[in-house]
């Protein structure tokens, strides 16, 4: 088992790298690690039949790793250059092309990745206006084109005059580290969705029945009155816990 650590950050020494090894030193001591500093290789595209060596090299760790770790700080409310211009020029690796055009994930599918990025402003602010959010969605966007899974992403606002990480991101970083170290199946969250769902919808479906006993006297046993409500109070529901889980709770902080 390997992670490969990817520091896209102008900073070798900087906030993103020391979160990265944060993650990386403290995976289990049977698990490889290794780190690329992506400043440090002249990355171009790739020109047809022509050979390029530094993708290649890059390919070839990308591949004899199973567990990718991004750190890449948000520059102008977008990810880092280095890590786009990257994704830009792997783009003929990370995915395969149909004939009509379309793409499908390449040589990289099921592999997995974690992203880390920074921004200067506060907690609240990012939490807010989502500053960050930019970098995380282009990470996903490519490696989903990859076919390569999402483990999570760690956010570090705050960060102007900042020295060290403070010591709840450091907790974090350990957690993921522990994450990361274990060899994961596909996509090992797929049951635990259906599982989420199923309680979702049968305790929505109690909450729905609560509310609807007050109104047996308007509802009197009447089936259409009945399914109507149900209908409406479920939908009430459901949209509220929606909003919450993809505007709340996904909120970067
Ligand atoms: C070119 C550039 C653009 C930046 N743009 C933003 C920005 O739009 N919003 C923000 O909060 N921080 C911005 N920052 C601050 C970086 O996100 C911050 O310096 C980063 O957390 C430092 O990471 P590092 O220590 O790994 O270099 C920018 C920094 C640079 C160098």
């Amino acid at each position: 088992m390997k992670i490969l650590g990817i520091l896209a950050s102008h900073q070798e020494h900087g906030l993103n790298a020391k979160m990265l090894a944060e993650v990386l030193d403290n995976v289990d001591p049977s698990v490889e690690t290794e780190t690329i500093y992506l400043e440090n290789y002249e990355i171009t595209p790739h020109k047809y039949h022509e050979k390029n060596a530094v993708l290649d090299e890059l390919s070839q760790k990308l591949m004899d790793s199973d567990v990718w770790v991004f750190a890449a700080p948000t520059y102008f409310r977008e990810l880092s250059g280095v890590l786009k211009n990257f994704f830009d020029c792997m783009r003929p690796k990370f995915v395969y092309f149909k004939e009509n055009g379309d793409t499908i994930p390449g040589q990289f599918k099921n592999k997995h990745y974690l992203s880390i990025s920074s921004c200067y402003v506060s907690t609240l602010e990012n939490f807010l206006t989502g500053v960050t959010d930019e970098s995380f969605k282009t990470i996903d966007r490519v490696m989903s084109a990859a076919g390569v899974i999402k483990v999570g992403e760690i956010v570090l606002p705050n960060t102007f005059g900042m020295k060290e990480i403070p010591n709840n991101k450091k907790e974090l970083c350990h957690k993921y580290a522990k994450k990361i170290s274990v060899k994961k199946r596909k996509d090992d969250s797929t049951v635990k969705r259906y599982i989420q769902l199923f309680f979702m919808i049968a305790i929505m479906a109690l909450i729905t029945m609560g509310i609807q006993i007050p109104l047996q006297g308007w509802i009197e046993n009447n089936f259409w009155l009945n399914y109507v409500s149900f209908t409406v109070i479920f939908f009430v529901l459901l949209a509220c816990i929606l909003h919450f889980v993809t505007f709340v709770k996904h909120r970067r902080r």
